[in-house]
């Protein structure tokens, strides 16, 4: 049995914040960010507008392009790093407010790898039999835990939210495979230090904006290019296909650099890969379903496509899903 993605919908919160604006900001340029990251604006979400928010449009697009209703779900899995609250999971405030009443909820973190992570418990549960119907969500508000201070990570983030419907294929389309690998020792490359059971929320922390994403951006970016060129040469290998079989490669969306270097490695043109960073930065969970979505709209993919999906985040995770269209 193999599991296929039905639908897919994305949301992205109305503000642009452009590279200009944070000049006004941080001691910055459009050109370097333009030239360092390829990012030129962003998308920030009001106050009010909640990560279950920005999940709930996304789910109920890709919840219509499937042809399915709220009712119809078993399970809402919701990846992200910035859900609503600690405490309930942001997937159960998506379940009430898609009054998806059988569906069982809960979140899953894998930082920027998470939607990647979560189409591997998506397709477990449709192969296994377990579940018939998976709402998967990438929904994130990193502006929450940006540093509007920090120059070197305040450009590179955004808010949005991008969702796919995972059923049963009755044919050899759906997911071929889905890889997912973890290194623990370096946590420290990416991380947001307070907030959890080491360092719990105080005056201190808040004061010291140990609340805030914390990045080392040249060690991340050295190790993510290696690993993810790695990861795609491994999953073509285990498929018996070469890269020139894969019409369309959909990668997280963190900066444009690695993107090419990963093409390069694969020697695709960049016209086979989806680049959408430029609009919206990087949005950690909710950027490979965002591309993936604005690709399935565009008419990028067609019936009997190898479309390959690769990630990288902290963690560290990364991960690679080769998908049959
Ligand atoms: N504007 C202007 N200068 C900046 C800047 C900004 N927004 N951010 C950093 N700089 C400066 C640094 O202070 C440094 O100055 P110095 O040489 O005087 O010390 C210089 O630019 C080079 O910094 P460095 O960090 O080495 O730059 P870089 O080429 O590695 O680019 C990133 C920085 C963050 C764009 C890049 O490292 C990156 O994209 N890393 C991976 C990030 C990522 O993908 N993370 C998410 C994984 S999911």
């Amino acid at each position: 049995m193999r599991a296929k993605i039905t639908g897919t919908g994305s949301y992205l919160p109305p503000h642009v914040l452009t590279n200009h604006d944070i000049e006004q900001m941080v001691d910055t340029t459009d050109e370097w960010i333009v030239e360092r990251t390829g990012i030129k604006e962003r998308r920030v979400a009001d106050p009010h507008t909640y990560t279950s928010d920005l999940a709930v449009e996304a789910g109920k697009r890709a919840l219509k392009a499937a042809g399915l209703k709220p009712k119809d779900i078993d399970i809402i899995i919701v990846a992200t790093v910035t859900g609503d609250m600690p405490l309930p999971s942001t997937a159960c405030f998506v379940q009430a407010k898609l009054k998806a009443k059988k569906a069982a909820a809960f979140d899953i973190n894998a930082a920027c790898s998470g939607f990647t992570f979560g189409l591997s418990i998506a397709n477990a549960y449709i192969c296994s039999g377990m579940a018939k119907r998976v709402l998967l969500i990438g929904s994130e508000e990193l502006s929450r835990i940006t540093d509007w201070e920090d120059r070197a990570t305040c450009v590179l983030l955004g808010d949005g939210a991008g969702a796919v419907v995972v059923e049963a294929s009755d044919d050899d389309t759906g997911i071929w495979s889905v890889d997912i690998f973890s290194d623990g020792t370096i946590w420290d490359l990416l991380n947001v230090p307070a907030g959890g059971s080491a360092n719990p929320a105080s005056e201190e922390t808040v004061k010291s904006g140990q609340h805030y994403l914390k990045m080392k951006g040249n060690e991340t970016f050295k190790i993510a290019v290696r690993t993810l060129e790695q990861v795609v040469v491994d999953t073509l290998k285990k498929n018996n296909l070469q890269s020139s079989q894969i019409a369309l490669l959909v990668p997280h969306q963190a900066n444009k650099r690695i993107i090419e270097a990963t093409a390069k490695r694969l020697n695709m043109s960049m016209d086979r890969v989806v680049l959408n960073l430029h609009k919206y930065g990087n949005t950690s969970a909710a950027s490979i379903p965002i591309a993936l979505d604005e690709a399935v709209k565009q008419g990028r993919i067609r019936k009997g496509d190898f479309i390959m999906l690769e990630s990288f985040g902290g963690g560290l995770t990364w991960a690679s899903a080769l998908i049959k269209w």
